[in-house]
């Protein structure tokens, strides 16, 4: 049994890791600002602290718990995750996004595990983004593909990596990064206009509402179900690596906005209200990984279909 933090632990992934962390019988404590995630996606029974992972206080005295006792690991994956939120309040997203990880990364250093777990600095694993790519059009992408983000979401994400890097070289803290490419999945909130475009779409389909196809729709996205993905992480935490490395976390399948909508109509047998709007500025046209790294590194893939995943994610809805 080992006790964990997980920042953004309300939000949509989180809750998943912790459902895998609590099954397999370790112990979770969570910070979150419930700026996006909600106290009820969680089991009451695990402990929540509410409040700003940029805000160095609150991160270390979560690491260290009420009693002190400190953590074996860290799960960071608060942040505002919508690239459009980023284009909106670029100063407010950044503190979440850049800050709140050195935070994590500056608490991980000073806050030692258990002598009997090995001691030593804190592992901390997170979450970055295909985002960090940008308009890179080298298809399917490998994390040697070189990165340009479009948007300052992904150049915080991106900023992340390289502390991530100062956080192993310079202070000693074992980080292990995960590009996640697109996540959906039940609990994705389906009525905020930041959620992904699956739980978008899904939501108006099912409610009888017209969705908003931004452009021409011919955008395409690698598309991983969120199950798939929490198993990565845990395996992660269980064999912290040095070197800061990063991972794609993708299918290596493409699938188009336009697409995406008429699986969601036939699957949920409702009729499709399509409009088009503008194209969303700084919108990456395509964005499909190459899972190779992960597959060695981890022996599994993410293997779930998407009308399997999707289906399950309409009958959460
Ligand atoms: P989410 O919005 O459901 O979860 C983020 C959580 O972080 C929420 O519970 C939110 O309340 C919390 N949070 C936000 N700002 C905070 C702050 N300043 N202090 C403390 N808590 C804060 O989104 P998600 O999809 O579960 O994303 C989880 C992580 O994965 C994020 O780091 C996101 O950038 C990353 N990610 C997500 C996707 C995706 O497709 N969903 C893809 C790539 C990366
Ligand atoms: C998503 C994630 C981001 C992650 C990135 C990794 C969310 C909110 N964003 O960003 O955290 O780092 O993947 O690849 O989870 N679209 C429409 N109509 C809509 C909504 C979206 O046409 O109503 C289009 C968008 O313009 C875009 C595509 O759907 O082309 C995907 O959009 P979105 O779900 O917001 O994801 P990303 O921007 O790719």
């Amino acid at each position: 049994m080992a006790r964990y933090l997980v920042t953004g632990g309300c939000g949509f992934i989180g809750s998943h890791l912790i459902e895998r962390l609590l099954a397999a019988g370790h112990e979770v404590r969570v910070l979150d600002d419930l700026s996006t995630g909600k106290r009820e996606n969680l089991p009451a029974a695990v402990p929540v602290t509410v409040g700003d992972v940029a805000d160095a206080g609150a991160v270390e005295a979560a690491m260290a718990g009420p009693d002190g006792e400190g953590v074996d690991g860290c799960f960071h994956l608060a942040a505002v995750a919508s690239v459009d939120r980023s284009r909106e309040a670029w100063l407010e997203t950044h503190h979440a996004n850049l800050s709140g990880t050195i935070a994590v990364f500056d608490a991980a250093r000073r806050a030692a595990r258990r002598a009997d777990a090995g001691g030593g600095p804190v592992p901390v694993v997170y979450a970055s983004s295909a985002a960090v790519y940008g308009d890179n059009p080298a298809m399917p992408l490998t994390e040697d593909a070189a990165t340009r983000p479009l948007s300052a979401y992904g150049a915080d994400k991106l900023g992340c990596e390289l502390h991530a890097r100062v956080a192993d070289i310079v202070h000693g803290v074992p980080t292990t990064g995960f590009r996640f490419f697109n996540v959906y999945g039940p609990r994705q909130d389906p009525k905020s206009p930041y959620s992904g475009v699956i739980s978008i779409f899904a939501g108006r389909i099912v409610r009888g509402e017209p969705i908003t196809i931004n452009g021409d729709g011919q955008q395409v996205r690698d598309f991983i179900f969120v199950k798939d993905l929490v198993r990565y992480l845990t395996a992660a935490m269980d064999n912290p690596r040095s070197g800061a490395p990063v991972f794609n976390v993708c299918t290596g399948r493409p699938t188009s906005v336009n697409r995406l909508a008429e699986v969601l109509a036939e699957l949920s047998g409702r009729p499709l209200d399509r409009r088009q709007g503008p194209e969303r500025p700084g919108d990456i046209r395509v964005s499909i990984g190459d899972p190779s790294r992960l597959v060695a590194a981890f022996g599994m893939s993410c293997e779930t279909p998407l009308e399997v995943g999707l289906r399950e994610t309409l009958a959460w809805l």
